[in-house]
């Protein structure tokens, strides 16, 4: 099954990913992740995307497209995989779609992590003192919902229109959420 997580920046999408992956067997692939590792690597891609990363901006489409189809090709994703964080835009949707179509695959489901805006501020923040993500900071974080609301919300309403699209509450226990999207994945794998 190829599954898209949405949400809000600390929606809950890298939290509910993992629990899915292990529970499926299937990859996840986090492109925030995927970014962040490489500007740590001060690879060229990393330094394509730093100031995209710090700014809370979103990182052009081509790029995204080709490091995900770079990635989607590789033999542990042919039997599908968890997307989180991509697509963040209509583009981005479009060629996923065209992507998985030319090979004869399609995204089977998008889980929408549905969490008011106070909620997650509230977890960026502590994760930032946690963690000290670089882009979990007071503008940074009002910079990504704003981006969020703008550029990644319209994607939504693309996938509702083909019926893809599941609501999940995101608010609970983690362990409160994942009981959700079990229920929400097995509903559609039968
Ligand atoms: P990305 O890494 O995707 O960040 P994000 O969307 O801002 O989301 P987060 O990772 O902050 O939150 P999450 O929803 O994964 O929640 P999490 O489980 O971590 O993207 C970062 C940047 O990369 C973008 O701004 C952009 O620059 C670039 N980028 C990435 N993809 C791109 C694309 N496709 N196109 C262009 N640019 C792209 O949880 C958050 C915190 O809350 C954690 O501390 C967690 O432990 C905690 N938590 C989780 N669930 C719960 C719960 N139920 N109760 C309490 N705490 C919880
Ligand atoms: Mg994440």
């Amino acid at each position: 099954m190829y599954i898209v997580f949405i949400g809000p920046p600390g929606s809950g999408k890298g939290t509910q990913a993992v629990i899915l992956a292990e529970q499926l067997g299937i990859p996840h692939l986090s492109t925030g992740a995927m970014l962040r590792t490489a500007h740590d690597e001060g690879s060229a891609l990393g330094r394509l995307a730093a100031d995209f990363l710090l700014q809370g901006k979103l990182v052009p489409d081509d790029v995204m497209v080709q490091l995900v189809a770079e990635r989607l090709s590789r033999r542990d994703c042919q039997a599908g995989c968890l997307l989180d964080g991509f697509p963040r835009t209509l583009t981005q949707a479009q060629l996923l779609d065209r992507y998985l179509s030319e090979r004869g695959r399609q995204v089977d489901l998008v889980l929408e992590l549905v969490a008011d805006e106070e909620e997650v501020v509230r977890r960026l923040l502590r994760r930032a003192d946690l963690e000290g993500r670089a882009d979990d900071t007071p503008d940074t974080i009002s910079r990504r919902m704003h981006v969020y609301q703008r550029e990644t919300a319209p994607v939504l309403d693309y996938y509702d229109r083909r019926s893809q699209l599941m609501r999940i509450d995101g608010h609970g226990t983690p362990e409160e959420v994942a009981a959700r999207v079990q229920q929400s994945v097995s509903a559609r794998r039968h």
